[in-house]
């Protein structure tokens, strides 16, 4: 049985979270990879439809959308060598890696007719907590940088898959926009407390 009662705790301290500190990006992103960095250490809870690799790609499944749009959580899992092309969020955005271990290449914002430059690299493992935004570098590419599947738990600053981001090449720095969307059509319910309730009942 997957422990549902700590994402739901996770979704009512973003929530509590964004309210609070919405217009604080620095302290919401503190304070919000402190509560990712709790979730990811804690690897009970996920339902395995939402860990699902696919040859195909990477995978991305919602888990909550706050119903204000303010922020997001979204499930990634990538088999060894999957990756992101580079791309932008345009909004912020925390990564925590639960399973496997993540390579992250960053780059600086793309300049017309010449080729991206790579200002970083960096490796994820469980229980670390990356951040993005447009304010402290929002550019970048994702991949498996281990042998094993690999799962992060992204939260970002809105309705992630319906945003209007960007896809650079390489190469060129040309953008291409596109929207990402979801992999799944329903979400995961993590609201069922009646197995708790009717426990309390026969005591
Ligand atoms: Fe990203």
């Amino acid at each position: 049985m997957t422990n549902a009662a700590r994402f739901a705790r996770f979704v009512q301290d973003m929530t509590r979270l964004v309210e609070g500190q919405g217009g604080d990006e620095p302290k919401l992103l503190d304070k919000g990879a402190q509560l990712l960095r709790e979730l990811v250490t804690h690897d009970d809870w996920l339902p395995d439809a939402f860990a699902a690799p696919s040859d195909d790609s990477y995978r991305q499944y919602l888990l909550h959308c706050d119903p204000l749009e303010r922020f997001s959580v979204v499930s990634f899992v990538w088999q060894p060598g999957q990756k992101t092309p580079v791309h932008d969020h345009t909004v912020w955005g925390l990564i925590g890696v639960m399973r496997g271990e993540e390579l992250c290449e960053e780059y600086a914002d793309a300049a017309p007719d010449r080729p991206m430059r790579r200002t970083g690299a960096h490796r994820v493992r469980p229980g670390d907590v990356d951040r993005v935004s447009p304010r402290i570098g929002d550019v970048h590419v994702v991949s498996n940088a281990g042998e094993q599947t690999a799962v992060s738990i992204h939260v970002y600053g809105a309705n992630i898959g319906a945003v209007e981001r960007h896809i650079f090449d390489e190469q060129t720095g040309a953008l291409r926009p596109f929207v990402s969307g979801y992999h799944n059509a329903t979400l995961p319910n993590f609201w069922d407390r009646s197995a708790e309730m009717r426990a309390r009942l026969a005591e």
